[in-house]
Formats: C-alpha cells, structure tokens, sequence
C-alpha cells in the first residue's frame, strides 16, 4: 500500500491548481495490478476542475481496467485529505472499497467505500426489485 501512497505523492507535484493552490494526489490500482495517477486539474471557470482522485479513476478506466482494487489520495493538510462527495460517489461507481487517505507528512487513515459515502446511490437502484438483480460486473450490491 504503501507503493500506492509514494504514487499519489509524486502525481501531486503534477497538480494544475493556480486558482486554489491546493494540490492533491491520487493513486489507484486496477486488478491487473497496474498503477494510475491523477492530479487536481483545475479552470478558470471553476466548476470545470477535475478532483486528483476522479482524474486517476478515469485514467484507469480508459486504459482498459474494469475493476479497481485500492485507491490512495494525498494533500498538505493537518489532516488525511477528505476526498469531496463527486469522487465519492465515482468511488463508489467501480466500488473501491480499499481507500487511503492521506497527508503528505505520512498521516494515514483507510477506510472502505461504505464508511466514506453510506446508502450511496449505484446502479442497483434502476432495478424495480432484487429479483430483476444486477449481475454486471463492476459492482456486487
Ligand atoms: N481536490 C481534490 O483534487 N481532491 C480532494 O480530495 C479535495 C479537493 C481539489 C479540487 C480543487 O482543485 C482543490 O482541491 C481545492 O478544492
């Protein structure tokens, strides 16, 4: 886990955050065992940025992972980073239940995906009832 942690603290010194001068990492595993990075990417027009943690979600993603194991997220902050409600809920989407929240001075908390976003919505909830099931393979309701 720690390999994950090293990760997100190296793609933090990519962070494009001239705005809020906040610059978060991310890192996250995919089941190929392979490792993605992400960056807080932010705008001008600042509803626009994109989170350190979705940008490296969404690159493992694209790359062709289907199922992503762990996650680790870096900040200077006093404490772990909080990821915000939108990474939450990506989070959740591929079901990253193995979650390390981080500061850059080595302050670590894991937590799973139901502790961080409870009662989420996911894909489960477009089915009528239980027996109309969810068999894809991305999330196990
Ligand atoms: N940010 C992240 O990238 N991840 C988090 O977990 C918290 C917030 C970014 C978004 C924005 O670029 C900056 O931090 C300040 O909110």
């Amino acid at each position: 886990m720690d390999e994950l942690v090293d990760a997100a603290v190296k793609a933090r010194e990519q962070a494009y955050a001239p705005y809020s001068n906040f610059k978060v990492g991310a890192a996250v595993r995919g089941q190929s065992g392979r490792i993605y990075t992400g960056c807080n990417i932010e705008n001008s027009s600042y509803s626009l940025t994109n989170c350190a943690e979705r940008t490296a979600i969404f690159k493992a993603i694209s790359e062709g992972e289907t199922k992503l194991v762990a996650l680790a997220a870096v900040a200077d902050t006093a404490e772990p980073v909080s990821p915000c409600g939108a990474c939450r809920q990506v989070m959740a989407e591929f079901n990253i239940d193995h979650i390390v929240l981080a500061n850059i001075k080595g302050r670590q908390l894991t937590v799973s995906i139901a502790e961080l976003l409870p009662f989420s919505f996911t894909q489960g909830h477009f089915y009528k009832s239980k027996k109309d099931g969810d068999n894809r393979e991305y999330r196990k309701l």
